[in-house]
């Protein structure tokens, strides 16, 4: 086993999410809400994925699945800025690009060599960037969002490649 192993290990048998979600973070955007949520239950997810007798498969998984919904909720965020006119909307959108990058670099990193991610800070890198995306980044664009009553609605319009992982975690947060 491996120093990474343990921390991640370690996190896992804590017995509490990694990150707890806090009213706090709420945008008062409920679709943007909902998938901030979302986000959060993935990355919660990491921890748990290591140390068992399929980590290669489940970590893959998982980090695939992390991915495919940021990309998603990026994609959703930015045509609800679209139809609410925001102004810094291409900034916005060139930060999802450079946390795109990071997101997907993990990704390939563990697909090419499962050892060489150190998973301490893959789950403090998880854990920085969706903090400071809701609380400095999105916060930004909430006026704008409010002022502009069924932009949210264009979130609606964007499709996710599989349904079924939206779904499950729609499930998931309603049980
Ligand atoms: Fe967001
Ligand atoms: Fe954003």
């Amino acid at each position: 086993m491996t120093l990474k192993d343990t921390d991640a290990r370690a996190v896992a048998e804590r017995g509490t999410p990694l990150i707890v979600w806090r009213e706090d973070w709420n945008l008062g955007i409920p679709g943007m809400d909902r998938d901030h949520r979302i986000l959060v239950s993935l990355i919660n997810q990491i921890p748990l994925a290591f140390g068992g007798a399929e980590e290669r498969v489940i970590v893959t998984s998982v980090l695939n699945g992390l991915w495919d919904y940021t990309d998603f909720h990026f994609a959703r965020e930015e045509a609800v800025l679209a139809a609410a006119g925001y102004v810094h909307g291409a900034d916005h959108a060139a930060r999802h690009e450079d946390l795109k990058v990071q997101v997907l670099a993990y990704v390939e990193g563990y697909a090419k060599d499962p050892d060489a991610v150190d998973v301490g800070d893959l789950l403090a890198f998880m854990e920085r960037w969706l903090i400071d995306h809701i609380l400095v980044e999105d916060m930004r664009y909430v006026d704008a969002v409010r002022l502009s009553p069924g932009a949210e609605n264009a979130a609606d319009h964007v499709q996710l490649v599989d349904d079924g992982t939206v779904e499950d975690f729609f499930s998931q947060l309603d049980a």
